[in-house]
């Protein structure tokens, strides 16, 4: 708007000029309408400009000292993916004592020999973005734990991110290897902290047991069901028998059919309406995946849950949303409101 009303201003004396031309020529004589068209088409379009600001709705147009808005728990989308290599007890690490997150975020997958580990690729290859594999690997079900973990995952980062420094974080980021979900589940009862995966199996590598492997293997490490946050919807019946842990969706229609309070989406899926509505039924919302500050805002002031984020280390400082503001400001008195229209500087 600032910058319409500025164009408008700089565009006027030509409006004026051609106002004034239309006598000049003497074209009233034939098009008499001519003056009052451009006098009432500049009126209308100053009138919009001035007012569209009506037309906008935030959900940070509100006052925040009188709502009481709790900032959004932040979830760490691979650890802290911008502060050390994705996935790698380096990242979640930091994720938690720099961030204070509320839940590591990751993506797990099985071995040959059944030991889930974790890793987001899940393609053809799926090592050679975040390792240093020349085997070409294709399906973690074609090889043992003992070999994914000789690995280096961390050497990548330190070339993507041209971290030239020999700091401290640098030297430990580049002998980061790829975790177990055992050791980010001991970490997790260490700080406290939730756990929530995406398990995906590569397309075309043979079916293993997954599901029932990956539960085991969290049982045994005998953390309190409460900390994970079951999102894999293939078996989770099975899921849901053989633990306590609590069941997040993708989709609000899934949830509710489930009698679920728990639902992970894109932060886009959702208008600050929706959200409100299910917060108000007792539900935790959590976006993802959310790195900007202005987004991170609008989210808070809507008021989601918590949010699924790379940027923690800044979200973490935030103390509240930028950019609110109160809605209506009136300056009225018991005679009336008054309303200032500035005008344009014809
Ligand atoms: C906001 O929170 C304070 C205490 O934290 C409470 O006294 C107040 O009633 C709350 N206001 C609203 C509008 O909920
Ligand atoms: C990957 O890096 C690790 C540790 O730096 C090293 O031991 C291993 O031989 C490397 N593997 C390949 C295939 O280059
Ligand atoms: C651990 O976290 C859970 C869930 O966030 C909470 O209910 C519990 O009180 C926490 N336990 C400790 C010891 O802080
Ligand atoms: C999986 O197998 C199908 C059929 O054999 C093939 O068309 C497809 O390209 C394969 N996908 C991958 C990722 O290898
Ligand atoms: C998967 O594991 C469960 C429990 O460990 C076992 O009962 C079941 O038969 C297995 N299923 C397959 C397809 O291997
Ligand atoms: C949500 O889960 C369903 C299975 O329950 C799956 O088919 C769908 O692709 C998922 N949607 C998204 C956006 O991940």
């Amino acid at each position: 708007q600032f910058g319409a009303v500025g164009a408008l201003t700089l565009l006027s004396w030509l409006v004026f000029q051609s106002f004034n031309q239309v006598q000049e020529i003497g074209c009233l004589v034939f098009f008499p309408e001519s003056k009052f068209l451009i006098a009432a088409s500049f009126l209308i379009l100053s009138a919009f400009i001035y007012l569209c600001p009506l037309l906008i709705h935030s959900p940070c147009l509100i006052d925040i000292k009188e709502i009481n808005l709790t900032k959004p728990d932040l979830w760490g989308h691979r650890g802290a993916p911008m502060l050390a290599p994705e996935n790698t007890m380096m990242s979640f690490e930091r994720s938690a004592t720099e961030c204070k997150v509320k839940v590591f975020e990751t993506d797990v997958q099985l071995s040959k020999d059944g030991i889930p580990f974790l890793m987001h690729d899940n393609k053809n290859e799926f090592l050679k973005r975040t390792t240093n594999d020349t085997q070409k690997i294709s399906c973690g079900n074609q090889v043992d734990i003992s070999k994914l973990q000789s690995l280096n995952a961390g050497k990548w980062f330190i070339e993507v991110s041209a971290a030239s420094d020999m700091s401290l974080a640098t030297k430990r980021a580049e002998t980061q290897t790829i975790p177990t979900l055992t050791q980010l589940l001991d970490l997790a009862k260490l700080h406290n902290i939730s756990i929530i995966f995406d398990l995906y199996r590569p397309e075309n590598c043979s079916n293993t047991n997954d599901t029932e492997d990956t539960v085991k293997v969290i049982l045994d490490s005998g953390i309190n069901h409460e900390l994970i946050y079951w999102l894999p919807p293939q078996n989770r019946e099975y899921v849901k028998k053989t633990s306590s842990f609590i069941q997040v969706y993708n989709n609000t229609k899934e949830m509710s059919a489930q009698n679920g309070a728990h639902l992970n989406v894109k932060y886009s899926d959702l208008s600050a309406d929706e959200i409100r509505d299910l917060r108000n039924g007792g539900v935790k919302v959590n976006m993802y995946v959310v790195n900007e500050r202005w987004m991170f805002s609008l989210l808070w002031c809507a008021g989601a849950s918590s949010v699924t984020t790379n940027n923690c280390q800044v979200f973490s400082k935030m103390e509240q949303p930028d950019w609110t503001m109160v809605s209506d400001v009136h300056t009225c008195s018991n005679s009336g409101c008054l309303f200032v229209l500035p005008t344009p500087a014809v």
